[in-house]
């Protein structure tokens, strides 16, 4: 099977199972369960869970099994966008190609469905079918991406530097935190479902860190040279918040060639380590390039 076969494949799966989450309409606070329900179901590109199944699988488990953890990471994914795009953060009213969540549910629900959605995805994890261990090291990570070490300690300082001139070493510090801390959690959550060996994980951190800092690099660019329709959220808004980015520090011929370093670095990580290592390396090949 080509990657594109396998991607849309494990992308159906996902979707599948997140469009089961949270669809109860008799409960009496159904309003939390729809905007959560709406976020989680807006689209975007998966990327994480298909990560976390792409991995198990490379370690020669079984991604069927990890299907609840994939959904737990795109949980907080989705309820960090959500926050993210709030009128005290970002302030932005368009996300994956629809009205950000507090444009239709108001800021009180949005807040809460974003807090709702954290805790429910250690729950999706804690209730799995998998080995109790398995368990309590997919929440571990998942944990340690969320919280002050990753999206929050990231957000928190990306905030801060609003409005400034960062160095180089401060936006890669951000961009480790609030982006790439929660790939290495998908790549490392992928490999506990698959019990993966300790020269696995080693690889895994590096081919994560790589991809990471590529992704993010790649999404201040497309802030500058997409269109909110191609993207699905507002282009802008990093000059609007004032933000430093390898954008406004480099531009674009430069943030090119730093992208496309380091995607041979994440390709190099994974190469002799897993035994079939292609669609990993596929993977990050297509992100070089992408367009949303
Ligand atoms: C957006 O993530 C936030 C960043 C960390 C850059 P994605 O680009 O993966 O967004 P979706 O999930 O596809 O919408
Ligand atoms: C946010 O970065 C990363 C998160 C932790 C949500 P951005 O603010 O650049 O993400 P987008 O561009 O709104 O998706
Ligand atoms: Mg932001
Ligand atoms: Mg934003
Ligand atoms: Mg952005």
């Amino acid at each position: 099977m080509d990657f594109q076969t396998i991607y849309n494949q494990d992308k159906l799966l996902i979707d599948q199972a997140l469009n089961r989450y949270f669809s109860d309409s008799d409960a009496p606070y159904h309003r939390l369960l729809e905007s959560m329900h709406y976020s989680l179901t807006a689209g975007g590109k998966r990327l994480r869970p298909v990560l976390v199944l792409a991995f198990c699988r490379a370690c020669g488990g079984d991604a069927q099994k990890a299907l609840p953890v994939a959904c737990a990471l795109e949980m907080v994914h989705t309820y960090s966008l959500i926050h993210d795009d709030l009128p005290c953060m970002d302030y932005d009213d368009l996300r994956r190609g629809k009205p950000t969540n507090h444009v239709i549910y108001g800021e009180c629900t949005a807040t809460l469905a974003g807090d709702a959605l954290q805790a429910e995805a250690f729950r999706s994890i804690l209730e799995a079918d998998l080995p109790l261990e398995t368990r309590a090291e997919t929440a571990r990570l998942l944990a340690e991406a969320a919280g002050v070490d990753g999206i929050c300690g990231g957000q928190q300082l990306d905030m801060e530097g609003d409005g400034k001139l960062l160095t180089r070493e401060e936006l890669i510090e951000i961009h480790t935190r609030k982006t790439a801390a929660m790939i290495r959690a998908a790549c490392l959550m992928g490999i506990a479902c698959g019990n993966g060996s300790e020269e696995q994980i080693q690889a895994a951190e590096t081919y994560a860190q790589a991809l990471g800092l590529a992704f993010q690099i790649r999404d201040d660019m497309l802030d500058v040279i997409s269109t909110n329709e191609e993207l699905g959220k507002p282009i802008g808004s990093d000059a609007q918040e004032q933000k430093t980015t390898f954008m406004s520090l480099y531009g674009l011929e430069q943030c090119e060639r730093e992208v496309h370093a380091l995607t041979d670095e994440a390709v190099q990580a994974v190469s002799r380590v897993f035994p079939n290592a292609e669609f990993l390396q596929q993977l990050v090949r297509s992100l070089e390039t992408r367009r949303n």
